[in-house]
């Protein structure tokens, strides 16, 4: 059965190997976040795809292929912006540190979005007074969530919360299929 892309916020995953994807994206932290503190959404993989060859052999046999990945350091007592990434739905959501405690929220609001962009990605960022959850996820392994959707990950604990987000050429919906 097919899922339904209106309603959908997100799922979580089997992907095969992952106890040792899990090990390679271990490395992450001390060789790409160096380079850009905050956030690195780059469309160069190359650096990803040595680091992480299992992950990458899985893309390979599921003919994913990979647009952009996003490094997503959130730092302890922080909110990320409410926020909807233009361009994609389905993104590849990957823990590496302090994943289990934070939850990403979804949203509605009333009020109007305020544009972001960045070197490489661009965004509808909304104001925090009138949101309202409707759903959360707490990344405690690989799931897909529809980041087109209004999304904030909130981070209430003491320590820093690294992940990557993998978006691709095309939404992999059909990884979704049962
Ligand atoms: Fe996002």
């Amino acid at each position: 059965m097919s899922v339904d892309k209106e309603s959908f916020t997100w799922r979580a995953i089997e992907i095969p190997n992952w106890d040792r994807i899990y090990q390679e994206l271990q490395i992450l932290p001390s060789v790409i976040h160096r380079e850009n503190p905050v956030f690195w959404a780059s469309k160069d993989v190359s650096a990803y795809q040595q680091y992480l060859p299992t992950l990458f052999k899985w893309f390979d046999e599921k003919s994913l292929v990979v647009e952009l990945i996003a490094y997503v350091r959130i730092f302890k007592n922080f909110r990320q912006t409410y926020h909807q990434d233009l361009g994609y739905t389905l993104a590849l959501q990957l823990p590496i540190i302090n994943c289990e405690s934070v939850y990403t929220g979804f949203y509605t609001t009333t009020d109007r979005a305020i544009f972001t962009k960045n070197p490489n990605h661009q965004y509808l960022n909304y104001p925090a007074r009138n949101m309202v959850e409707y759903d959360r996820y707490y990344l405690k392994g690989p799931l897909l969530a529809d980041v087109s959707k209004i999304h904030s990950v909130q981070n209430f604990t003491d320590q820093e919360r690294h992940a990557i987000s993998v978006r691709f050429t095309e939404p992999p919906w059909g990884l979704l299929d049962n």
